[in-house]
């Protein structure tokens, strides 16, 4: 138990070490560790002021965790396309926004980040609160700050495929005060922890559990003593796959804000249309060299055109009308734009345990298989998307 018994504990507090290391870090103001990186989305959002009626602007693609939480405070998801950055666009952001939006929700997929300028430009001009989900990219920095420390809040996740893992955590980041005093109560059923005597304390707001336990963190905080080494082995990896695959003249990478702050967790690539995408996917599998490589067009949990249970809102319980016409508008909205970036990109996973025979051997089998597609593929195939990803 983080909180109270400070009798029985002799002085052993690993969740507010944990959160201590975190912020000192980062360099953030406060940190409030909970249960999962979902629990981290519901508490920032309600220590944030959102709720019902709100729209929470949030890409197409992310892990569907993101409107988990955007439903679970009251509010209503708007989903937006992603150009090649992986991340929301900013022209989309621009024109989705009504007089409900409340907040934008950037998600820093993969590693590496949103375009935070023209992101925090849209919030300033709009007066809207920015929460970064930044889950899957501890460690990643976009001009010199830490992702989820330049919004209002922002988020990470220490689940079991994380750079940094506890088996199940997460955290709320914030340089807000009053976020922070929020998110802590929030996660424990609105204590407001003044004072030693935890059945004395008061309840100011309604909370929940949203916990970490004293074990996780104490993974956690073994594990995150660990990041910077993490992250300069997937440095390494990453830039050995990427000058090796560079040597294709058809394979693009992803655009990346700010190249020096990527956290390297993943190398995103794009083949220069889906036909030869879906081949070169195909080939993969053929080969079983696929293991460790995402095409998110045909990925259940990240991508909304595979959220069927979101477009035909299928909720135990009983959304709000606003919810529900949010999500059935899903099923009409064009993401012709996310679906062309999606449909000829491949991530693939940076292992932190290759050796440098396996690294060399991953990169030159990869290489084969896009050699040989495109040596097969038919004029037509190389044309279709060469334009936008240029
Ligand atoms: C972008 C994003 N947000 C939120 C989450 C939720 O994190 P957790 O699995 O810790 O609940 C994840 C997990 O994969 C994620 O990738």
């Amino acid at each position: 138990m983080r909180y109270g018994f400070d009798a029985t504990r002799k002085d052993i507090w690993k969740s507010r070490e944990l959160e201590q290391a975190i912020a000192t870090r980062l360099n953030c103001g406060f940190v409030q560790l909970t249960s999962s990186g979902t629990s981290a989305l519901t508490t920032a959002l309600a220590s944030l002021g959102i709720g019902a009626g709100d729209e929470v602007i949030m890409p197409s693609f992310t892990f569907v965790a993101s409107f988990e939480a955007v439903l679970s405070v009251g509010a209503n998801p708007v989903l937006v396309d992603i150009n090649d950055s992986l991340t929301m666009d900013p022209v989309a952001v621009r024109k989705a926004i009504t007089s409900a939006t409340r907040c934008i929700m950037p998600v820093h997929m993969c590693g590496a980040m949103a375009d935070m300028d023209a992101i925090q430009e849209i919030c300033r001009d709009h007066k809207l609160i920015l929460l970064e989900d930044a889950c899957q990219s501890i460690g990643a920095s976009y001009k010199g700050k830490s992702l989820g420390t330049i919004g209002d809040a922002g988020t990470l996740s220490f689940d079991f495929v994380k750079t940094v893992t506890c088996a199940e955590g997460g955290a709320v980041l914030t340089n807000n005060k009053t976020v922070y005093t929020n998110a802590d109560g929030y996660s424990d059923h609105g204590h407001d922890h003044i004072g030693n005597d935890r059945g004395a304390e008061l309840h100011p707001f309604i909370g929940y559990n949203f916990r970490i336990s004293e074990l996780h963190a104490a993974v956690g905080l073994a594990q995150f003593r660990k990041l910077d080494t993490f992250l300069s082995i997937q440095k390494k990896n990453h830039q050995y796959l990427q000058a090796e695959l560079s040597k294709i003249q058809e394979v693009k990478f992803r655009t990346i804000p700010d190249p020096a702050g990527d956290s390297h967790t993943f190398l995103s690539w794009f083949m220069p249309s889906r036909q030869l995408t879906e081949a070169v996917v195909a080939e993969m599998k053929a080969q079983q060299i696929f293991g460790g490589n995402f095409y998110w067009i045909d990925h259940n949990w990240h991508y909304v055109r595979k959220w069927d249970h979101l477009k035909t809102v299928k909720a135990l319980n009983r959304l709000t009308p606003a919810q529900s016409a949010a999500l059935k508008k899903l099923n009409t909205q064009d993401f012709s734009k996310s679906d062309e970036v999606m449909g000829s990109c491949i991530s693939t996973a940076i292992g932190l345990s290759w050796t440098d025979e396996q690294l060399q051997e991953k990169a030159t089998r990869l290489a084969e298989v896009i050699k040989k597609v495109l040596t097969n593929a038919s004029p037509q195939a190389h044309y279709s998307q060469q334009a936008s990803l240029a």
